[in-house]
Parts: structure tokens; C-alpha cells; sequence
């Protein structure tokens, strides 16, 4: 009966609205002809207003990673040295990409949980002078922490550095003020709080960015040239055949942004990851991420004994799934996607089902807990009415 029935509560895919859905089904039309070049102008504008930036944004057939290595081959030129700032797993795949360019690199590796200190990226920029790009992820998806980037872009800025932000799992429900916080290039894919499948890569470029890329050497990636999605950006085109009934999704996923209005989807958000961690916390369970201002809005990591059982409980007989933790965090985390398409009453389902799949697997909890936890701070918010 429910065999295709999954409610994704995982930090990507997310579910995808009827409205995104309808738009892809646009009959397909020729990608060098004037309804591409209208349809990519104003989701280029619309960008623009969400990615707070005067610069522009890069729309490529490929999912985040494909954005990070169009970031880092793009920026990084010969012979630079590149500071790469990893909290967890997606910093690490940062820092292999950056790798890869022979760059000069220099690291900071945080313990997984924990957030990127600033004091150790002014000491690190001071002994190293040399350093021109710094790369950094926004929300670290595999430990739900957020990192401070508007802190990180600052010290950056002062170095006369360039700093790229891995914003894929934070954008929308997060504010990334790009521009007004000196952020160079910042990446997102479509999977995640865009509410639309995996397949683009959207890579966003400051007016500054874009001199660099302009005005330096060819990229050492063709396909990920960013100067070359630059100069047919200026002909509302793109340089290899776009992945068009994406663009038509990310068109309508847009549109419901500016219809929520932008600061009131990231208020759902930050509401969303309230709700679940006041849940989890009166389950008695303890939360990966303790402080507050580190904690991620879409997604919320919980330490659970025996968690890939309690995750089975709530796929198999209750048909939501929810994440486990990546490399060594396997088996010892649950993560909680609250990304996107995603209201209060998702939050108290998912947490209904935590409850039932922890009681089930021997955990003793006291039922009803959490869901009455989340609910309470549903009452008690602002505008809980999105
Ligand atoms: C923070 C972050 N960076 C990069 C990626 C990689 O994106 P993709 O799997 O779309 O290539 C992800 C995916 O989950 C992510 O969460």
C-alpha cells in the first residue's frame, strides 16, 4: 500500500512543492531562442534579491559539489595559497577539491560539533600572509553546526583575501547577506531549502569575484569556467545547454519565496529548529550542537544510541526518514532535515514518529514529551502562522 509513500525529514532532497512540480512539466523549449533568454533573466533578477548581491549568479547543470569546484577552479589561480576551514564532512570535501588545484593549502580542522573559531583564522591569515582565497561551509550539514561567516568574512576582507561560502545547505533558511557581509562567492545547490530536485548548482559571484575571474588566467576547468557563465549571463544565456525544466522549477520555488517574503521564510526556519530541539530536549536526548548560535535552521543532530534502529522504526513502519551521521559519526546521530517545503505541523509528525520508533527500541521516554515540547513553542511564537 505505501510502498512509494517516504516523507523526506532528511537534510536533502526535500520535498518538492505541486507548485515546483507543475512548472517542470513545461513543454521543452530550445535553450538559444528569446523564452530561455526571458525565463533565465528573471530568475537571474530574483537571485540576485535572495542572494543579496549586486554581482551574479551562475546557474550550472550539476548538483552542490559541481558549484564548490566551479568556485574553487575558477578562483584559485596558480601558485596561490589556499586556507580551507573545515567543521565536518562537506568542509572536508571543500579542502579535497581545493587540494586538487595544487594550490598552497593550509587547513583548519574543528572537531566534528564544533564551529570555526575566529581567533584561529586571524592567527592563521597573520602567519600566512600570503594567503589570497579562504574557504568555508555556512551550515556544516554533517554536524548541524552554522558557522559564523559574517565574523570569518570580516577577518577575510581585512586580509585582502577572498572568501568562498559553501552555503548549500543554509541558504534560504539562513540569512546570508552576501554583499553587505564582504562574502566573494557563495554556493547553493537545488536540493535543499530551494524545494526543487538535485541538479543545479547555483554559484553566486560579488562584483569583486567577478573582476577576479574576468581579469585572471583562463579557469583551469572548461566546463566550470565561471567567466565564460559570466559573459553569457550579459546575453541572458548560458554556455553549454541548461538543464531548462530545472530553471522553470527554480522559477516557481522563487516566486513562493518572494510570496512567503525571504525574512519570513528564514523566521519558519529558525522556528522549525526550535520546535524540533525543544522536542528532542524533552525527550531527554542531548543535541550535537548545544549553543544556540551555532545551531543550524535546517537541519538538527541529535545523539541517539542505537540511532540507525531507531531510523529503521520510523522509515519502515511509519514511512518518514530521517538522516543518519556520516564517517565516524555512522550509527550515532540522527539528523533531522527541517529544509524548504516544510511547515510546524511536519515538525510534530516527525517528532511523533521519533518518539514511537525510541520507544520500540527500548529507549525509555516519557511519550508525548516531545511532541508536547514542540508544540508549546509553536503557541508561544511570534507568527507561527506561515
Ligand atoms: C554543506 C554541503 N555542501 C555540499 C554538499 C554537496 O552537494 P551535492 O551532494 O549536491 O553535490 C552538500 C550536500 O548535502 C552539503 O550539505
Amino acid at each position: 500500500m505505501f510502498s512509494e509513500k517516504t516523507i523526506l525529514r532528511i537534510p536533502g532532497p526535500t520535498p518538492v512543492p505541486p507548485e515546483v512540480t507543475r512548472a517542470m512539466t513545461h513543454p521543452m523549449i530550445g535553450h538559444r531562442s528569446g523564452d530561455f533568454s526571458a525565463l533565465l533573466a528573471e530568475v537571474e533578477a530574483n537571485l540576485r534579491e535572495v542572494f543579496h548581491t549586486s554581482g551574479d549568479i551562475a546557474v550550472i547543470a550539476g548538483t552542490g559539489t559541481a558549484g564548490l569546484e566551479a568556485s574553487v577552479f575558477s578562483m584559485v589561480r596558480q601558485g596561490d595559497a589556499v586556507l580551507a576551514i573545515s567543521t565536518g564532512n562537506f568542509g572536508d570535501r571543500f579542502t579535497e577539491i581545493a587540494r586538487r588545484t595544487n594550490a598552497t593549502l593550509y587547513t583548519l580542522n574543528y572537531e566534528w560539533g564544533q564551529p570555526a573559531k575566529e581567533q584561529d583564522v586571524v592567527q592563521m591569515l597573520k602567519e600566512h600572509p600570503e594567503i589570497e582565497v579562504v574557504l568555508m561551509s555556512h551550515c556544516e550539514t554533517s554536524t548541524g553546526v552554522l558557522n559564523d561567516v559574517q565574523a570569518i568574512a570580516k577577518i577575510t576582507r581585512a586580509h585582502g583575501a577572498y572568501l568562498i561560502v559553501d552555503a548549500v545547505s543554509s541558504f534560504i533558511g539562513s540569512p546570508l547577506l552576501m554583499d553587505e557581509w564582504l562574502v566573494d562567492v557563495v554556493v547553493t545547490g537545488s536540493q535543499k531549502a530551494l524545494a526543487l530536485p538535485p541538479g543545479l548548482a547555483l554559484v553566486a559571484l560579488s562584483k569583486r569575484a567577478l573582476e577576479r575571474v574576468k581579469n585572471g588566467p583562463p579557469a583551469r576547468s572548461f566546463y566550470f569556467d565561471l567567466a565564460r557563465y559570466h559573459k553569457d549571463l550579459g546575453a541572458d544565456t548560458t554556455p553549454w545547454t541548461p538543464p531548462v525544466s530545472l530553471i522553470y522549477g527554480l522559477r516557481a520555488s522563487l516566486a513562493m519565496i518572494k510570496q512567503e517574503g525571504l525574512e519570513q521564510a528564514q523566521a519558519r526556519h529558525r522556528l522549525l529548529r526550535d520546535m524540533t530541539r525543544a522536542g528532542v530536549r524533552a525527550l531527554g536526548l542531548k543535541l550535537m550542537v548545544e549553543d544556540e548560535k551555532y545551531a543550524s535552521h535546517t537541519v538538527t543532530t541529535v545523539l541517539v544510541s542505537d540511532a540507525d534502529a531507531v531510523r529503521k522504526v520510523m522509515k519502515n513502519d511509519l514511512h518518514i526518514a530521517v538522516a543518519g551521521g556520516q564517517k565516524q559519526l555512522s550509527g550515532k546521530i540522527i539528523r533531522i532535515g527541517h529544509m524548504g517545503y516544510v511547515d510546524a505541523s511536519d515538525i510534530l509528525q516527525c517528532l511523533a514518529a521519533l518518539e514511537i520508533a525510541l520507544v520500540q527500541t527500548g529507549h525509555e521516554i516519557k511519550l508525548g514529551a516531545g511532541v508536547s515540547a514542540a508544540a508549546e513553542v509553536y503557541l508561544h511564537a511570534e507568527n507561527p502562522r506561515y
